[in-house]
């Protein structure tokens, strides 16, 4: 890549390459860097429906932190709730705090298959002690994860979460240095196949932990689950006594209070929640049956152990007592889903009249937007070839415009509660004329 010289570079430019120096690939994380994929770009607020540069440069946001953010950046009462908070204290460490109480009991309330509940700080910690205690509940090792799911980047789970064409039906790693025993042990088969599951409980029965999902697999876009396809997993793990997870860690609290469980009406043993629970605040929980949960009720020398510094810091939890508040009484999902409905007609019917090959996939307050490929994707499979470059032309086109969506083709646009017309308005006008440039 040419370098400008320091003092054509505008201030993102400048900060991206300091942070080259100090920071591997110069973001948090891979995925963040790819926003780069349509030129540097550095952030310094964010409020409502707008992020803003360290240039001045607005934006309307439709990643929101890949959808923590349900109510809009810095919604007043959640971050009130949390200031408040911070004044009695960031964090006990010890004992119970009358928070943890609230909000485990707002958790029980709202997730119809929950009974008791753990808190810790992202989705990635919620799935490994959830597979740590269907682990512990059933002793056994194997686990069945499905192509396209990300549950977060341990080596339990981050197998073929974006397998190559030729890594299908494999255990493919999605990264180097991973634990080739974690690997073996996670069974790997398409989303929406009954069949394949049938076969790997007759095969795999006896050792299987669990079974884990994102029940509306959103890793990859969105892949609308089959209602008997739920049923079945329902109905095989219950005749094993294998311990069936649902990561809600996206469904949970952005497409519903009751998560997609409530929404599909079939109830897992463990559920997995994060991002939507807090609007962005660092605060995630393992929740489930009594009998699954209380194996980590012990005093570390017996039963299964789930600790965690931070898990059950006020702020957070604050922050998730305020939203899930908010998300139930402004009964924020009919306006998001509502909104999303909108777009996705929009998005249709310019691609229609553009001519432009390409499907607008999405449910509720989630869209992607895959060019190149039609029809209703069923499992991972039917996502790959999709036109990559053509998605990263529109992203930069429309970021060019004032939208902000990461470039990555596979992920997918959040709405939030500070969405609304005058966005959508903006973004389909623009879409258009981006489509009519491509
Ligand atoms: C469905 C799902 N599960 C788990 C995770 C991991 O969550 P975290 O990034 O908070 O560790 C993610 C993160 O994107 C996710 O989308």
């Amino acid at each position: 890549m040419t370098q400008k010289s320091t003092s054509d570079a505008t201030e993102s430019e400048r900060i991206v390459n300091r942070a080259r120096n100090v920071i591997p690939g110069g973001a948090q994380t891979g995925l963040r860097a790819q926003a780069y994929g349509t030129g540097e770009i550095a952030f310094e607020r964010a409020k409502d429906a707008t992020l803003t540069t360290v240039d001045g440069d607005e934006y309307t946001d439709y990643h929101l932190g890949f959808g923590p953010i349900i109510l809009g950046h810095a919604y007043d009462s959640v971050d009130d709730a949390a200031r408040r908070a911070i004044d009695g204290g960031v964090l006990y460490g010890a004992g119970t705090a009358p928070l943890e109480v609230e909000v485990a009991e707002r958790l029980v309330e709202q997730l119809p298959s929950v009974e008791q509940v753990n808190f810790c700080n992202s989705g990635s910690e919620a799935t490994y002690h959830a597979i740590r205690l269907a682990r512990a509940a059933t002793g056994n090792e194997k686990i069945l994860k499905f192509e396209g799911c990300y549950h977060g980047w341990h080596d339990y789970v981050d197998v073929s979460v974006y397998p190559p064409e030729d890594g299908l039906g494999e255990q493919y790693p999605e990264s180097e240095g991973m634990l080739s025993s974690a690997v073996e042990n996670t069974l790997v088969v398409p989303f929406n196949d009954s069949k394949a599951v049938e076969d790997v409980f007759r095969d795999h029965g006896d050792d299987l932990a669990g079974v884990i999902l994102e029940p509306v697999p959103h890793s990859v876009g969105c892949i609308l689950p089959r209602r008997e396809f739920l049923q079945t997993l329902r109905e095989l793990t219950e005749e094993a006594d294998v311990p069936l997870i649902f990561d809600e860690v996206i469904s949970g609290f952005r497409h519903s209070p009751n998560g997609a469980q409530g929404e599909f009406g079939v109830k897992p043993d463990l559920t997995c929640v994060a991002k939507a629970l807090g609007n962005g605040y660092p605060v995630a929980a393992v929740g489930g049956r009594e009998e699954l949960l209380s194996q980590a009720g012990g005093d570390n020398k017996s039963g299964v152990v789930i600790s965690g510094t931070y898990s059950g810091n006020l702020p957070g939890l604050a922050a998730a007592r305020e939203t899930i508040d908010t998300i139930v009484e402004e009964d924020v999902q009919s306006y998001v889903t509502d909104l999303g409905d909108d777009y996705r007609a929009g998005l249709r019917d310019l691609l229609a009249d553009r001519g432009v090959p390409g499907r607008v996939v999405g449910h509720r307050s989630i869209f992607s937007i895959q060019f190149g490929v039609t029809g209703e994707p069923e499992s991972y499979e039917d996502i790959l070839g999709l036109d990559e470059e053509k998605f990263r032309e529109f992203a930069g086109g429309m970021r060019e415009r004032g939208h902000f969506f990461t470039p990555n083709p596979y992920k997918r646009h959040h709405l939030s509660f500070a969405h609304g017309e005058e966005h959508l308005e903006c973004y389909l006008d623009d879409a258009d004329d981006v489509l009519a440039n491509l």
